[in-house]
């Protein structure tokens, strides 16, 4: 079923949530997430200066695609991508992409402007 689920949100435009399609995800996700909160902030938000980008209540898709390129050695601005968020996307497979991506969009974003 994540499979299928993590397909449609590669594919489709209008993605599904992987929370909201399956709500029981939430926990999986936040407790992927802790991997990412170890640099993105506590709440996801980034760092101050913007070295390390808000991730907190972003679209899903996006964040999925973001992972989905890491992982393929693509940076989401197309430049060259952190060797840092290579090796992190390629640790999850394409369902965990889905659920913390999901999870993660499900936060505030707590400081909108950085
Ligand atoms: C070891 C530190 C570290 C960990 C752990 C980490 N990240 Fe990152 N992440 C970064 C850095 C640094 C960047 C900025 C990379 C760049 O600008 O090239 C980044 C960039 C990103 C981006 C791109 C955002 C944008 O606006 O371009 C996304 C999405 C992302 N990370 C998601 C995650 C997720 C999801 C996790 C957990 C599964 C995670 N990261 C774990 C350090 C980390």
């Amino acid at each position: 079923m994540w499979a299928a689920l993590a397909l449609a949100l590669a594919v489709c435009a209008p993605a599904r949530s992987a929370i909201a399609e399956a709500p029981a995800n939430y926990g999986l996700g936040r407790h992927l997430a802790t991997e990412c909160t170890a640099c993105h902030g506590r709440t996801a938000d980034g760092s101050r200066g913007g070295a390390i980008p808000r991730i907190a209540g972003r679209p899903e898709a996006e964040l999925f695609a973001a992972l989905k390129g890491y992982a393929a050695g693509r940076a989401p601005d197309g430049g060259p991508a952190s060797s840092t968020m290579i090796s992190v996307a390629r640790s999850l497979d394409v369902e965990q992409m889905a659920v913390v991506s999901g999870y993660l969009a499900t936060l505030p974003p707590a400081n909108p402007a950085r």
